[in-house]
């Protein structure tokens, strides 16, 4: 007798793949059982098989039929900036009606929202982060990595990390510790002084994260800085994480590889050596299309009166290069307020498609099995294999395709996490601990 017998999924997608998930040519191949059935017990995958195989070999405590249903892997985001306070929606629109450009005001953005985080009630925080969690579960999220970096202070960056530790939430969070995010206002003319207080929270930090992340970017700090931060981050048993080549190019993908991180993430100016290191490495490539979408960065812009190419490179190319140059590849939402204000990995994937020009099964490999993988959980998550964890999504639709071309609308229906079923006709059946009158940001 076994605890849950999923049964008729008119397509399941296993996302199953290679011991370093899908790398080139894998991209190609989506593995699918038709009629497909899970069964589950004790919050681990037992067996994925066609439905006549199973229905005869297990007898379980509840089943549930799929018809009509794809059914999938959870999905995994490797990437946000989930405790943080106030909106950055003026700053959006600025942009949207050409007053400013993208990239040139992100430091000042990210200051803004560092000011609110200082700010703001621990309460407040935590009630909306659990909100958050809340809005990314009903959209298929069952884990995701979460940052600091809007604190950028002792007191404030530690604070983050004990509320990421305290959420007590059905989505799995990994926490991230992201000192070298930005430099703080009051550090203006001391960078090394700022490297060296992050450098000094290293040892706190690693108490509650278990990443450090670096920006090596024009943005952030430079490779030398990051190197510095990273070298002792290492020492101290952190895994690493770089945000790079996000507005400029900053040898953030060569650092990555060299310092053994486990993903460098945006790459928008990753340079051919950087693909080449991140190759050769194993690194993970977190690519970010909600961000290419909000910073209208493949969009001409107005400025002056004058119609111009936003000067990016075109991503679509950017990005078959890093698969064909035999990158792992993972997406993300990189939910944060500036630069991507959306929980959604569905929307993702869906702006992927569309700004990336990546085929359906990329996308759900990437969303799944290789941002495991960004998230050194490759063997635990990520495909429907017996052994995993037990967290799958039935969704409304009956193939893999429909999500992707669908946009703007919820289409999940069920969310099973650690073998729970945590959400049930499209909505939240855990008994969740958000207070109805989450605070506004
Ligand atoms: O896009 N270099 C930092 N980039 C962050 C921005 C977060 C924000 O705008 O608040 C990112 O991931
Ligand atoms: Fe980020």
């Amino acid at each position: 007798m076994i605890d849950l017998l999923i049964m008729h999924a008119s397509e399941l997608v296993t996302c199953r793949a290679g011991p370093k998930g899908a790398v080139g040519r894998d991209l190609e191949r989506l593995n699918i059982v038709t009629d497909g059935a899970v069964a589950i017990d004790r919050g681990r995958i037992v067996a994925v098989d066609p439905t006549r195989v199973l229905r005869r070999a297990y007898r379980a405590r509840r089943v549930i039929d799929a018809r009509g249903r794809l059914v999938s892997p959870g999905l995994i985001d490797p990437h946000s900036h989930l405790v943080y306070a106030g909106s950055r929606h003026h700053e959006y629109e600025s942009l949207i009606t050409g007053k400013t450009t993208p990239g040139r005001r992100l430091g000042s953005g990210i200051r803004y929202t560092v000011g609110m985080t200082r700010r703001a009630p621990v309460a407040a925080l935590r009630a909306q982060a659990r909100a958050d969690l809340d809005v990314m579960l009903v959209h298929g999220t069952t884990t995701v990595e979460a940052k600091t970096g809007y604190g950028l202070d002792r007191s404030t960056e530690l604070r983050m990390l004990r509320i990421l530790k305290s959420l007590q939430h059905p989505v799995e969070v990994v926490a991230t510790y992201l000192g070298a995010h930005v430099l703080p206002a009051e550090y203006r003319n001391r960078r090394s002084a700022y490297v060296a207080l992050v450098i000094s929270m290293l040892r706190d930090a690693r108490q509650y994260a278990e990443y450090c992340d670096v920006c090596c970017d024009p943005v952030g700090f430079t490779v030398e800085e990051c190197f510095r931060i990273g070298r002792e981050a290492l020492t101290l048993g952190f895994r690493l994480k770089v945000h790079a080549d996000q507005t400029g190019p900053a040898k953030g993908a060569e650092l990555a590889a060299r310092c053994g991180a486990t993903s460098a993430d945006h790459l928008d100016y990753i340079s051919a050596r950087g693909i080449r290191a991140m190759a050769r490495r194993g690194t993970v490539g977190v690519l970010l299309p909600g961000v290419t979408y909000h910073m209208m960065e493949m969009t001409p812009m107005v400025e002056g009166g004058r119609l111009r190419r936003a000067s990016k490179p075109f991503m679509p190319l950017a990005v078959r290069r890093m698969i064909e140059g035999g990158m792992r590849l993972a997406l993300s939402a990189d939910y944060n307020p500036g630069t991507s204000p959306t929980q959604s990995m569905q929307v993702v994937m869906q702006l992927a498609a569309r700004l990336y020009r990546l085929s359906y099964g990329e996308i759900w490999l990437m969303s799944t099995i290789n941002a495991a993988h960004a998230l050194d959980r490759g063997r635990d998550r990520g495909s429907l294999e017996a052994g995993k964890r037990a967290d799958l999504v039935l969704w409304r639709v009956p193939e893999h395709g429909m999500v992707i071309n669908r946009f703007g609308v919820n289409l999940v229906h069920t969310v099973v996490k650690d073998g729970r079923v945590v959400v049930e006709g499209g909505v939240l059946s855990y008994a969740s601990r958000t207070s109805s009158s989450v605070p506004p940001r």
